[in-house]
């Protein structure tokens, strides 16, 4: 137990001073993450509605809330696989799928569930729109502005690395037009086309117009400061996004959170730096939204090109929390998640002395949780065998003996914390 002691009174209790919004844009690149190469389609959309309410002479107010709201509004995607559909078909079949779970994730979280409704009708055209009882205008035109402006973005993804952007808007102009009235209201098509007259409005989604418009929002923000418990209801809805990437994954974080909170608690780490935790646990796998579906998916034989693109997850977590001030812990405790004590692991090579207790409590929750669950190919460990599996894992230093130890002294409890809801996934 003597690293584990060691620490145990080091750390003392500390909340969390973090700006909500800073919170919401950086974990709003992780959403874009599923473009896998083309990773800005959620901060283009958001630039495009912004613009176009700008050009509508709505208030800052709203077209804030319009870039938010397309930062934010394919929150329901965690396939890329449902992410290649959405781009590259004007009118995909399965896309109201993404906008039911997108709404249903933003429902329970009341600082966004604002954005609940446009994100349920954002595929769905003007003409059924102005048809449904009961929908407000408001939310039917946020809806069909994003729709709009989502549209465009697929329309022109293709060019924007290319140099020729400026050569095809006027096809794409063309198309939103000839769906006024049809797939969009006549007065945002009119709105658009007004706005896209412009190149600065096409030239800004280029990388350093994106980078350049970030930072103006992050400027012109007001402070929101979060409550710990906003942002454990943050980071557990953005754990449902990862895990529902793969039935492999299914509730994974969210078990690794429980279990890093038990052996937390048990080590005798204050309330403040257990919830931290717990935020980091939940958070520690969102860099696999990068991951392509069928890498993720496939039980084993991986080629050594598919081995590095996994690995790289957990870098991808780092930068997408390292940014946000008031998260730098946390950041580091989710990204050295794979991180060994004999040095062998990935991405920094850390040995175990720059380890601190809650990367490496993290790291054996992380493995503890995925050997006792469920898995589509196989049933999750017993209690022994997990233990068996991770006293081999220790005597080759791939992860801390003394805090196994303290799972081992009651494994009824710990799979209990790591299976929260039972076994079956
Ligand atoms: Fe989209
Ligand atoms: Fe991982
Ligand atoms: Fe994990």
């Amino acid at each position: 137990m003597s690293n584990a002691t060691a620490s145990r009174n080091v750390h003392d209790d500390c909340s969390i001073h973090v700006d909500l919004r800073e919170v919401i844009h950086a974990l709003s690149d992780a959403l874009d993450l599923v473009g896998i190469d083309d990773v800005a389609h959620g901060k283009r959309v958001g630039i495009l509605a912004y613009h176009c309410a700008l050009t509508r002479g709505q208030s800052r107010a709203q077209a804030s809330f319009l870039f938010d709201l397309g930062l934010l509004h394919d929150i329901g995607v965690s396939s890329t696989r449902t992410h290649h559909h959405l781009v590259s078909e004007f009118d995909w079949a399965g896309s109201q799928q993404h906008c039911l779970t997108g709404a249903a994730l933003l429902a329970g979280f009341s600082p966004l569930a604002a954005m609940a409704e446009p994100v349920r009708y954002h595929h769905t055209p003007w003409e059924k729109l102005v048809a449904m009882p009961g929908l407000s205008r408001d939310i039917a035109e946020q809806a069909n502005l994003i729709y709009l402006v989502d549209r465009v973005d697929a329309m022109a993804a293709a060019f924007y690395s290319s140099g020729e952007l400026l050569t095809h808007t006027p096809a794409i102009r063309e198309q939103i037009a000839q769906r006024s009235g049809q797939h969009f209201a006549p007065q945002l098509v009119e709105v658009f086309l007004q706005a896209s007259k412009a190149e600065a409005f096409w030239l800004q989604l280029e990388p350093r117009g994106i980078a350049g418009m970030l930072q103006d929002m992050r400027e012109l923000s007001l402070p929101c400061q979060a409550s710990t418990a906003q942002l454990k209801q943050l980071a557990t809805l953005f754990s449902c996004i990862v895990d529902a990437k793969s039935p492999f994954t299914a509730r994974h974080s969210q078990g690794v959170a429980g279990l890093s909170r038990w052996l937390a608690e048990r080590l005798g780490l204050t309330p403040g730096r257990c919830d931290q935790l717990e935020i980091a646990a939940l958070l520690h796998d969102l860099g696999k939204l990068r991951v392509p579906d069928e890498i993720l998916e496939k039980p084993a034989g991986l080629t050594s090109r598919e081995r590095s693109l996994i690995n790289a997850h957990s870098f991808e977590t780092y930068q997408i929390l390292r940014h946000i001030r008031g998260f730098e812990e946390i950041a580091c405790w989710a990204a050295y998640h794979h991180e060994e004590p004999d040095g062998h692991g990935y991405p920094f090579h850390l040995s175990a002395d720059s380890m601190c207790i809650e990367a490496r409590i993290l790291r054996v929750a992380d493995i503890f949780q995925a050997l006792a669950q469920d898995r589509p190919y196989r049933a999750g460990l017993s209690a022994d065998a997990v233990l068996a599996t991770l006293q081999q894992l220790a005597a080759q230093q791939r992860i801390d003996p003394a805090i196994l130890a303290l799972a081992a002294r009651d494994m009824a409890g710990a799979m209990a914390a790591a299976l929260p809801a039972g076994k079956a996934a």
